[in-house]
């Protein structure tokens, strides 16, 4: 379990092993979980898609292993109580259950090959599984000095809340620039995600120009509104122009997003 016990919502850290199956994925990639059992009518249950947590090489170097990110559904996206099948499923799993898997899937939502690129960041909630694949593939990497520079903005209700806040808070101030927005924290402002890119519209406004700048959005459906805004409104305060950069994003590959 990645939140703490106060938390409203319960997010787990699923590592799966394929043993002598070979499964090879890329980090921004994601793979199909097909419960067990029928539903109410007697069919199958249709796959549930989930974005894969760890790099390429697995949770666990040398393991044929890869880690989800997988939070419990309880209540739809307008509060109304829903049991979701797929993630209750995977949450009370016991070790050493089997479990049914296809795939990989996704081939846009993928991080550059190349050393140096830079990664901007932008998720909510479990939305941070393909950022930490892609964060932790970098970190394994450092010792390799192929530079490049890592932004994220995170959203999250409170700290207890947010999948991986500790390994996070751990990682090295110069290897990856952590903005954390939190929407419920008593006797705080609410932050989104976006209020925290126009805060720091230096930095990004530098990153949304750099030729070597990957941008990935991941998370909640609504973010990718208030992120887009987000965007034109640090052009218009540099004196750029959002409409005129996001299409050359787009047709080189660079502005990825992914939500639910
Ligand atoms: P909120 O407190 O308003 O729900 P969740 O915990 O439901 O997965 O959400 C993750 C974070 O994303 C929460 O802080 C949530 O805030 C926030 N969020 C909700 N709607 C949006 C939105 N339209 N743009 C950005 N962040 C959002």
């Amino acid at each position: 379990r990645l939140t703490g016990d106060g938390a409203s919502s319960d997010i787990r850290h699923i590592v799966l092993d394929f043993g002598q199956a070979a499964f090879p994925v890329l980090e921004g990639q994601t793979i199909g979980i097909l419960p067990p059992g029928t539903d109410a009518q007697g069919r199958p249950h249709h796959p549930r898609l989930y974005s894969v947590a760890s790099p390429r090489e697995g949770e666990r170097p040398r393991y044929n292993n890869l880690a989800l990110t997988v939070k419990r559904v309880t209540e739809d996206h307008d509060g109304h109580p829903v049991h979701g099948v797929a993630s209750n499923y995977l949450c009370d799993l016991a070790k050493g259950d089997r479990v049914n898997v296809i795939g990989p899937y996704g081939t846009s939502f993928l991080m550059p090959n190349h050393p140096g690129a830079n990664l901007l960041m932008v998720c909510t909630g479990t939305g941070s599984a393909p950022m930490r694949a892609m964060t932790e593939r970098r970190r394994r990497r450092i010792p390799l000095k192929e530079g490049g520079t890592l932004m994220l903005f995170f959203g999250a209700r409170a700290p207890e809340e947010l999948p991986y806040f500790g390994p996070l808070m751990k990682l090295p101030k110069d290897f990856i620039d952590i903005n954390f927005a939190f929407s419920r924290v008593p006797g705080q402002p609410k932050q989104y995600v976006q209020d925290l890119i126009r805060a720091r519209h230096d930095a990004v406004w530098r990153q949304l120009n750099a030729a070597d700048c990957y941008i990935y959005l991941c998370g909640l459906k609504g973010m990718e509104k208030g992120v887009d805004e987000a965007f034109r409104d640090v052009c218009r305060q540099h004196g750029g122009d959002w409409e005129a950069l996001l299409p050359q994003l787009r047709e080189t590959s660079r502005y990825h997003i992914e939500t639910y």
